[in-house]
């Protein structure tokens, strides 16, 4: 009788930890992506369990990305910038696989995203992602050119300022030699 509680509870418990003890984990490494891209922002969950039954919550500082509840997404209140272009692979959910596919990036998107399993009973319950977006231009090629627009203001403002300087100094002098004459 008391061996078969033992099983019992051995059983249970092992099923607790199987689904509720993982840690959620995101990503060290920066995402990056250009502008006009999809990206998939890594998170899951280790060791591995099935979050399928679970709420899941991405979201951008206090912006809601995207949230999965009740085996269903709940996108009701999701933030206008990222309607119609996030996504979970469902199928790779009861792996503990809760990546977030994010389509069409814009370079609003970016910025630092958590991933969150409020009802797990593990120490860490949100995962980090940080996504970079970059032009479509290479951005040293935008920083140069940010640089030879500023030295051409500075060159063309000497210019104007010399041929002011050069202008009221003529002036100057006819009226002086006039008044001479
Ligand atoms: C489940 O986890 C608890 C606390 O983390 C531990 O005490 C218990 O032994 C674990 N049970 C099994 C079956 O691994
Ligand atoms: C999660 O699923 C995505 C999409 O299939 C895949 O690219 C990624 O490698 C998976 N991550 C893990 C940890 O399995």
């Amino acid at each position: 009788m008391e061996m078969k509680f033992m099983h019992l509870f051995f059983l249970v418990s092992l099923t607790v930890n199987f689904t509720e003890e993982s840690d959620v984990i995101g990503s060290h490494e920066p995402v990056k992506a250009t502008v006009g891209q999809d990206v998939i922002l890594p998170c899951h969950l280790e060791p591995p369990s099935d979050v399928s039954t679970l709420t899941v919550e991405w979201k951008q500082d206090e912006k809601q990305v995207h949230r999965y509840r009740s085996g269903a997404d709940d996108l009701a209140g999701q933030d206008e910038n990222f309607k119609d272009r996030t996504s979970l692979f469902h199928e790779e959910m009861t792996r503990g696989n809760i990546s977030l596919k994010l389509t069409k990036v814009t370079e609003r998107d970016a910025g630092t995203y958590t991933c969150h399993v409020p009802k797990l009973h593990s120490q860490v319950r949100k995962g980090k992602v940080t996504l970079t977006v970059e032009s479509m231009d290479d951005p040293d090629k935008g920083r140069q050119t940010n640089k030879t627009a500023r030295v051409p203001g500075i060159v063309i403002g000497c210019v104007i300022g010399f041929i002011i300087v050069l202008i009221a100094f003529y002036t100057w002098r006819r009226k002086h030699k006039q008044r001479q004459l």
